[in-house]
């Protein structure tokens, strides 16, 4: 799996965005180290603290299925209707990456990958 076709994945997955608030649509593809490929979108709600981003989708959908290994995962977003662009992952997100990936995963964007330990230095690692 290239880092381009799991950028298009996320962008498939992009498509499925629901953003009646924001109308800024974000897709991820994340990665397990097995070589399956988990795909999210953002979801919004009417009151707004709800809204899961798509980078949390697509690991709940993982975790939920068993996977506890990841090795990257690459998002793409931008306002509905524009192209594929670069949406870096909130911190809530990050958050959620630190539960479950080492500083070597990948996060992939369109304009280039990182490690999570770069995007999250000092992660919180529990009590
Ligand atoms: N969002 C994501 O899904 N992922 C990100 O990396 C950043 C933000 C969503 C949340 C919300 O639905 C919309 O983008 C605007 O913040």
């Amino acid at each position: 799996m290239t880092d381009l076709e799991l950028l298009n994945l996320a962008g498939e997955a992009r498509k499925r965005a629901y953003a009646p608030y924001s109308h800024f649509a974000v897709g991820a593809a994340l990665l397990c180290a097995d070589g399956s490929v988990y795909t999210g979108c953002n979801i919004e709600n009417a009151s707004f603290t709800p809204t899961v981003c798509a980078e949390r989708t697509a690991f709940f959908k993982a975790v939920y299925d068993g996977k506890r290994e990841f090795t990257a995962i690459a998002v793409v977003g931008g306002k509905e209707g524009d192209p594929d662009g670069t949406a870096f992952p909130c911190g809530v997100c990050r958050q959620v990456m630190a539960e479950f990936c080492t500083e070597a995963f990948r996060v992939i964007t369109p304009e280039g990958s990182y490690s999570f330990g770069e995007i999250l230095p000092h992660a919180f690692g529990g009590i």
